[in-house]
């Protein structure tokens, strides 16, 4: 069976665009993949994270993954700081990456853009990431758009180790959905729905009460037109709002089109809104279950014990490649 390995950071509220980009796929790949998730508390780092918000989010995450279906006896959840070997294997890793290629990765020059201090882990952030795929020798990654150039990144580096140690590493593929690999902002669709923008109303995070999701979602920006037609060129706004649409409805943008031919935005925002709000209540009722039910800290620790045997017997296998002495 192939594997399947993504992960989510531990840094702020989840969006919808983690949800539609990443989380539906986690949901629908572990009925036919063995699956590896996890909660990426030591890339949140590579930015400024209270302990205490640290502490809260890493659980949070986690909790909302078992909230939106992942099921811990068929998928392996845990936390990454739970699993050592990640941290080593990421430095061998280090030691592989150039730093031109580290230069050029969007995700960075963003982050690090107008900054006078750069912390160190920001640049080499891309690096753990490739330590997280390879040390469980995944096939299928799940991500959004986003995060491709990590991936490619990351194959790449497989394939160095490959041709200087010998092949070890498979070449993972990435798995993005057709629609809504990137969800973009509700106020501004030139930029991606993001849980570390400032302001909550370009995004909707999962935990949004109902009301605060109809108030963003009538209140998200359109153009001055009112077909509600897919194309992202011209009509960025409503594109967007309809890949939302398809994702929480389960309706083709086709489908959604006829739907709302000759309507107007009004009608097609409301519905949406009562669709998000379907998608989402019952996600925050399991939430609030799971974060009560104490039973979380046993599922990441089984996760955590489960992965583990996978990825020590990786960092092992890399480091002998490598020419360290084994201990004896
Ligand atoms: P992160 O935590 O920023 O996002 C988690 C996942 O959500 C997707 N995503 C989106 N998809 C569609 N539209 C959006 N607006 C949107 N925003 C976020 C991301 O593409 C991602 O799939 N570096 C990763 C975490 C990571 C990881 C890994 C992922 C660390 N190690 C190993 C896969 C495998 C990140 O920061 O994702």
């Amino acid at each position: 069976m192939s594997r399947v390995l993504s992960g989510i950071q531990a840094s702020g509220q989840l969006t919808l665009g983690n949800y539609i980009g990443a989380i539906q796929n986690f949901v629908k790949l572990q009925e036919s993949h063995e699956c590896f998730f996890m909660v990426v508390d030591m890339h949140a780092i590579t930015v400024p994270q209270e302990p205490e918000a640290l502490r809260e989010q890493t659980e949070s995450v986690a909790a909302l993954f078992i909230a939106a279906g992942i099921d811990p006896a068929k998928s392996s959840v845990f936390v990454q700081s739970h699993v050592p070997a990640h941290a080593e294997m990421g430095w061998l890793f280090t030691t592989l990456a150039y730093m031109g290629e580290l230069e050029r990765m969007t995700q960075y020059k963003d982050k690090s853009a107008g900054k006078d201090s750069i912390g160190a882990g920001l640049f080499v952030y891309p690096t753990l990431m490739a330590a997280d795929i390879l040390l469980y020798n995944a096939d299928l990654v799940p991500v959004g758009d986003d995060q491709k150039q990590h991936l490619e990144l990351t194959r790449d580096l497989a394939n160095r180790f490959n041709a200087r140690f010998g092949d070890y590493f498979n070449i993972p593929e990435g798995y993005t959905p057709k629609v809504g690999a990137r969800i973009m902002s509700l106020d501004d669709a030139s930029k991606k729905m993001s849980k570390s923008n400032p302001n909550p109303a370009s995004y909707i995070a999962l935990l949004d009460p109902p009301d605060v999701i109809r108030k963003k979602i009538s209140r998200a920006t359109t153009d001055s037109g009112r077909e509600v037609k897919f194309n992202p060129a011209e009509k960025p706004e409503v594109s967007n709002l309809m890949s939302i649409y398809s994702h929480c409805a389960g309706l083709t943008l086709q489908e959604i089109e006829d739907r709302y031919e000759g309507q107007g935005y009004g009608a097609f925002k409301k519905e949406l809104a009562e669709h998000v709000v379907a998608t989402l209540e019952p996600l925050q009722a399991r939430y609030a279950e799971i974060r009560s039910s104490g039973e979380l800290h046993d599922i990441l620790r089984q996760g955590a014990e489960q992965v583990s045997v996978v990825a020590n017997r990786t960092v092992r296998d890399v480091k002998e490649r490598m020419g360290f002495v084994m201990p004896r």
